[in-house]
């Protein structure tokens, strides 16, 4: 399963692209907002940490408006992913934008039947929100595997991003039901790295080797 780091924030990235495990990065609106800086600017620097998809969103609601968008998007970097809503007008524009070998995340994808969609407009990921739907009180980690058999049940080659993803149990279920892509902060990320036994295990490890008084250099 790749990783992506579901965030603006640079310092976070080049912290995640140093560990290796860094696949790509999604942004949004509400994620540029937070960061405080300029749209094209930062995408472009995010482009420059890490080779993987970089996934920059189209505000404008109309196919026509949200193809002159992704035109100047795309131009940022090679490796920049145009995100669109999973909207009619969304959906136009990612079939156009895939079928000219563009790379297109649909996002806001919110049911299996969206999702269907989604496929069948060529788009290179899928976007279903796990961690809202759970905010609504159903339980986002079922359409994850309604997808993943829907998907496999027609050969569809397009990509399940589990985006939304709030905690480490997220991840995990993911991984289980085999989806191909997770976004997530970078504060969940780098959780997944702990566990309180490892923690323990070194320092006890550590304190039996130094009654040994050597050392390895
Ligand atoms: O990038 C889309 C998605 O990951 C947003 O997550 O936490 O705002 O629901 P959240």
């Amino acid at each position: 399963m790749k990783f992506f780091a579901d965030t603006a924030d640079l310092d976070d990235i080049r912290e995640l692209a140093a560990t290796g495990l860094l696949d790509g990065v999604t942004t949004n609106p509400s994620l540029i907002a937070k960061s405080g800086r300029d749209f094209m600017e930062v995408t472009r620097e995010i482009c420059g940490i890490t080779d993987g998809p970089v996934s920059a969103e189209v505000v404008a609601l109309d196919h026509e408006t949200m193809m002159k968008e992704a035109e100047v998007l795309r131009k940022i970097a090679d490796n920049v992913c145009i995100k669109v809503p999973l909207t009619v007008d969304g959906l136009k524009t990612c079939k156009a934008l895939t079928d000219d070998g563009t790379m297109v995340n649909v996002t806001l994808c919110f049911s299996a039947n969206q999702a269907l969609l989604a496929a069948k407009a060529g788009a290179t990921f899928v976007s279903p929100f796990v961690g809202r739907h759970d905010d609504n009180g159903t339980d986002g980690m079922d359409l994850i595997a309604d997808i993943r058999l829907i998907y496999d049940n027609y050969d569809f080659g397009t990509q399940i991003l589990v985006a939304s993803v709030r905690h480490v149990v997220h991840v995990l279920e993911s991984a289980r039901i085999g989806a191909d892509v997770m976004t997530a902060p970078p504060k969940v990320i780098m959780a997944l790295f702990k566990h309180v036994l490892t923690d323990k295990g070194i320092e006890g490890f550590l304190k039996d080797w130094e009654t040994t008084g050597q050392s390895i250099l």
